[in-house]
């Protein structure tokens, strides 16, 4: 741990009280419940039930603005807030105009909701392109061979939701600025798990939400742009004024910082919990954070290997994220008998996914490769695959 770093894992691990009965292994999707939200939660009730609620939310959401800036080696006018990443997304790429150069390149892993705001932009004049596989993994060569000097915007996924694969963004980001784009990061399933910073990244803009590693509640996204005074972006609100309390009607003026990117009122309850979840992740060493995450992705697919099962995992370790991705076709059904013997991961279409923090030790590996092997032998009656979302 480095001299700024006073939590340790397990003083973590001690504010998330429900991992004394539960394994949780779902970062990748949502958060585990700590203290520290529950105090935050807590105190926003408290707040409601006295003058001065408004003023109070507004001074969480200011700090998280605060906190996430710091996090990711940003200037707090370089970062607004917005109620979900798609939304964030929209606000980037809605004051773009697709003229001289009209490609918006993305690829198949992107996240659904982030490649859907990217194809409602042809319908503005930008023509979308994907690379890499349509299935499977995703590389910064797939990206380096795509980019041309058609290329406007360059999107990339820090670590890709399914298969967790990790990517260079910065040397996506060199070649794509050397051809003269633009590059958008989508860091959701890194943010809070890994040392994040966008002038390593080299990023233009970075959107990620407060709701998995962060350890905060879904509702609340982070927009992070290097120029904020661009174009003005599609969707506006009080929250996007140079001076939001000025409420003046007939006047549509945007500030040269990020919060020109803001709408309307945020989600509050997710502010208060984002508060909470950035001052535990900021107390943590993120380097060891990495560390001790890729220790527990290795020894867990070896031992899943071991046991038959298929895992999706990035033959570099490098290039792995944090949660490892298990191949299972009736994944609902095992993650819903894993759910009921404790243990949470998250499933998405044929596939199993869990994901590790700070918070977990060898004991949750221990107790899912268990649990996994008794799953394989139990009798049960297997939902059909694709019965859930
Ligand atoms: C990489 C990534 N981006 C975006 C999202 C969704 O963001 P939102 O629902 O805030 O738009 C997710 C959620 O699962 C994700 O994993």
């Amino acid at each position: 741990m480095t001299a700024t770093s006073t939590l340790t894992p397990a003083a973590l691990r001690a504010q998330i009280p429900s991992l004394a009965q539960t394994v949780h292994l779902a970062a990748c999707s949502i958060a585990p419940r700590s203290t520290s939200m529950d105090q935050a939660l807590a105190v926003m009730l408290d707040d409601l039930a006295r003058p001065g609620f408004w003023n109070a939310a507004e001074h969480q959401v200011t700090d998280a603005r605060r906190r996430f800036a710091q996090l990711i080696g940003a200037d707090v006018d370089q970062v607004a807030v917005l109620p979900n990443v798609g939304i964030a997304a929209h606000q980037v790429v809605s004051g773009m105009r697709w003229r001289r150069r009209r490609d918006l390149l993305t690829t198949t892993a992107d996240f659904p909701g982030v490649a859907h705001v990217w194809l409602a932009q042809e319908k503005r004049g930008a023509r979308v392109r994907w690379c890499g596989p349509r299935t499977g993994r995703v590389t910064a060569e797939d990206y380096l061979r795509a980019i041309t000097t058609d290329t406007a915007l360059v999107s990339v996924p820090a670590v890709t939701h399914r298969d967790a694969t990790r990517l260079t963004v910065r040397r996506i980001a060199d070649a794509a600025h050397a051809a003269g784009a633009t590059v958008i990061v989508d860091a959701y399933q890194a943010t809070g798990v890994m040392p994040l910073n966008v002038d390593a990244l080299r990023c233009d803009y970075l959107i990620t939400g407060t709701g998995k590693y962060l350890l905060g509640l879904p509702g609340l996204a982070i927009l992070y742009a290097r120029h904020p005074d661009g174009p003005a972006p599609g969707l506006t609100g009080w929250m996007g004024r140079p001076d939001p309390h000025a409420l003046d009607a007939t006047r549509l003026d945007f500030p040269s910082h990020a919060r020109r990117f803001e709408t309307g009122t945020p989600a509050v309850a997710a502010a208060y919990a984002a508060v909470a979840g950035l001052t535990l992740i900021q107390q943590l060493d993120l380097t060891a954070v990495r560390d001790h995450t890729q220790r527990l992705i290795a020894s867990a697919a070896h031992r899943l290997t071991c046991q038959g099962e298929i895992v999706d995992l990035a033959q570099n370790p490098a290039e792995r994220g944090a949660h490892l991705t298990l191949i299972e076709p009736h994944a609902w059904a095992m993650a819903t008998w894993l759910d009921e013997h404790g243990i949470a991961v998250a499933a998405r279409r044929g596939i199993v996914r869990i994901a590790v923090h700070a918070y977990t030790n060898n004991d949750d590996i221990d107790a899912l490769c268990d649990a996994i092997a008794g799953y394989r032998v139990a009798p049960r009656t297997r939902t059909p695959i694709g019965a859930s979302r």
